[in-house]
């Protein structure tokens, strides 16, 4: 019964039209600039007038609340423990920017059980209605269900540095989701681009192999320069595209959420998608 209703709530979504992109931002290798990347893509798209979250997945040791300079009320994990709502865990920046904290000060993995899978349906179920752009900042702890989550998501930018472990790194994290999942929308972006590089030779690369070694098209974002502005603006707790709107890579960013925006999703995918009824039945398998 409960899966029925289910079924109809997601058809009902369907026929009005609301398609919202989901998207997780992974790397292979961490400290390539994913966090950096999500906050300021994130106001890239906001000031382009559209209706964006991030959720920080990096349960436990999350920092998005660090770059934004917010204190968070609540954490993910406060909601899908049950001890809050989801409107109590959905903070607002003073900038307008929505987002859900990862919570810090977790001194182990969180335990995943049944009923986290129906609270993080839920969850979704709403944020797919409420805005334009769910983005997913994925951690470094990359536990099985963060992965199953990549697998639940339409679309997927790959952040990779120029650095040869990055890159191939990203190229291993790429083949894993794409085995898994052959019908997935890669993006890739080149970020800490040395100067007098633009970055192309990185991403050309990986597209290259993706398409020879799997057969899989992927689209090229765009790249970000290696630009002191970010670890200013990340001292200043601050994202770098509001504080130094004019730096290399804020204008690199604001071309990228440019590209982003204009390339919808393949037609093919957003056939196959509906993220709820994959995520649920990525999430089901094994349960009875
Ligand atoms: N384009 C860039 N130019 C200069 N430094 C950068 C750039 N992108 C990232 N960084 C540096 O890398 C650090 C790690 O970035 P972060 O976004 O936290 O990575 P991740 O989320 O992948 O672990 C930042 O604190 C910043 O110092
Ligand atoms: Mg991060």
């Amino acid at each position: 019964m409960r899966d029925q209703a289910e079924m109809l709530r997601l058809q009902m979504l369907k026929s009005q039209g609301q398609h919202s992109r989901s998207i997780a931002i992974v790397s292979g290798k961490g400290g390539v600039g994913k966090s950096n990347f999500s906050t300021n893509f994130a106001h890239a798209l906001l000031a382009r007038g559209k209706k964006v979250i991030i959720v920080d997945m990096d349960i436990g040791m999350g920092n998005i609340h660090i770059l934004l300079g917010v204190t968070p009320r609540n954490s993910l994990k406060d909601y899908l423990d049950g001890t809050n709502s989801l409107a109590e865990v959905i903070n607002r920046t003073s900038n307008g920017l929505d987002f859900i904290s990862g919570g810090s000060g977790l001194d182990k993995v969180m335990e995943w059980k049944p009923a986290m899978f129906d609270r993080l349906m839920e969850a979704f179920e709403y944020l797919q209605k409420a805005y334009d752009f769910i983005l997913f900042d994925m951690g470094a702890g990359a536990t099985e269900r963060a992965i199953d989550l990549v697998l639940a998501v339409e679309e997927v930018i790959v952040i990779s540095t120029t650095e040869p472990t990055s890159v191939t790194d990203a190229y291993s994290m790429m083949k894993f989701i794409c085995l898994r999942d052959p019908d997935k929308s890669f993006h890739l972006v080149s970020n800490r681009v040395p100067p007098n590089d633009d970055g192309n030779d990185t991403a050309t690369r990986l597209q290259f192999a993706m398409r020879k070694f799997l057969g899989k098209e992927t689209k090229i974002l765009g790249f970000l320069p290696e630009d002191p502005a970010v670890q200013k603006a990340v001292l200043a707790q601050q994202p770098y595209i509001l504080l130094y709107p004019k730096a290399p890579a804020s204008k690199r960013m604001i071309a990228i959420a440019e590209t982003f925006v204009q390339k919808e999703p393949d037609e093919a995918v957003q056939k196959e998608s509906g993220f709820l009824k994959k995520l649920r039945s990525i999430f089901m398998k094994g349960r009875g």
